[in-house]
């Protein structure tokens, strides 16, 4: 039994049932514990409304069917299990943080027979970056991409980018910036944006890079608002010529990116575009608060 029952304080979610936190346990033998054979998302909601639920579940579905684990749930299962995470947990603004891993079996690499897969949910309050951080632009720097070749995946196996992330945060940055046959791809947890001449630029979707929802959110905001973007390849040569760096996440949104390694970017201050997007996307979390566009 994944969860003690009895308990009233719903927190999180495993295998079909609500528990407290400390309540919920996966068995060793979890291929998720031993392989990191799994999968996840992170979906924002704000004032309780799931932020581009539907993409977050797209994206799920296209990881899952990559690594051939079944879909455990319908989306609507899967909404209807958000919305209670939510519902009991604390704060106007949370995000969901969900895992499905192939399941417990007898350590083998290939997969067992038989085997169920292992769901876990949970929603935590979303902490975001300070006025104070966002007026100033954070730090990064650049570090030579050492993960796997399909990094669209969104893979709960991230040890390698738990190392360059503490490697910029040892170097008292915020996010490192991957770079992979001298193109700039992405952050340890983020997607990468320059701007060059007025133009918004950010690598194209493939195996180097996951697919990211506030990316494709960001995209859609320029050119409804007439900004000038492109996708296209970011060498790194010129991820250190940009005027403006930015970092796109689900729990970050847009975040001006001020030095690179120890070296500032542009005039060393957020930038005129960014403080037009980051506004735009705050305009976009209003109206989905509000109800007046759907998630
Ligand atoms: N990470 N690239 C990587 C490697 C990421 O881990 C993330 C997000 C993104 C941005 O994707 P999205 O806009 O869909 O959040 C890009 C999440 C937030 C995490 O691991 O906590």
């Amino acid at each position: 039994m994944p969860c003690s029952s009895g308990s009233t304080d719903v927190t999180v979610y495993l295998n079909g049932e609500y528990c407290p936190l400390e309540e919920a346990k996966v068995p060793v033998l979890d291929r998720g514990f031993l392989f990191g054979d799994g999968v996840y998302e992170v979906i924002p909601a704000y004032g309780g409304r799931l932020f581009r639920c539907d993409h977050h579940l797209e994206r799920l579905e296209r990881s899952l069917r990559e690594i051939r684990i079944p879909n455990p749930h319908t989306r609507e299962e899967w909404c209807a299990i958000f919305s209670r995470l939510i519902e009991a947990g604390e704060g106007e603004d949370q995000s969901v943080y969900l895992q499905v891993t192939r399941g417990v079996a007898k350590r083998d690499h290939a997969f067992p027979d038989h085997v169920v897969p292992t769901v876990f949910a949970m929603a935590n309050p979303i902490v975001t970056l300070g006025r104070e951080v966002l007026d100033r632009g954070i730090d990064a720097v650049t570090r030579p991409d050492i993960r796997w070749a399909r990094c669209d995946i969104k893979a709960v196996t991230l040890l390698a980018n738990v190392l360059m992330r503490q490697e910029a945060k040892e170097e008292g940055a915020m996010e490192a910036i991957l770079v992979r046959g001298g193109l700039a791809t992405e952050g340890a947890a983020s997607n990468l944006f320059i701007v060059r001449d007025g133009t918004i630029i950010t690598p194209p979707k493939g195996p180097r890079l996951l697919p990211g929802i506030t990316r494709d959110l960001v995209l859609e905001i320029a050119g409804s608002h007439g900004l000038s973007y492109r996708e296209a390849d970011i060498p790194e040569t010129e991820l250190r010529l940009a005027d403006e760096v930015w970092m796109t996440s689900s729990t970050k949104e847009v975040v001006p990116v001020t030095r690179l390694d120890g070296q500032p970017v542009g005039d060393g201050r957020p930038g005129p575009v960014w403080q037009r997007m980051y506004a735009l996307y705050q305009d976009y979390k209003a109206a989905l608060r509000t109800g007046d566009i759907g998630d």
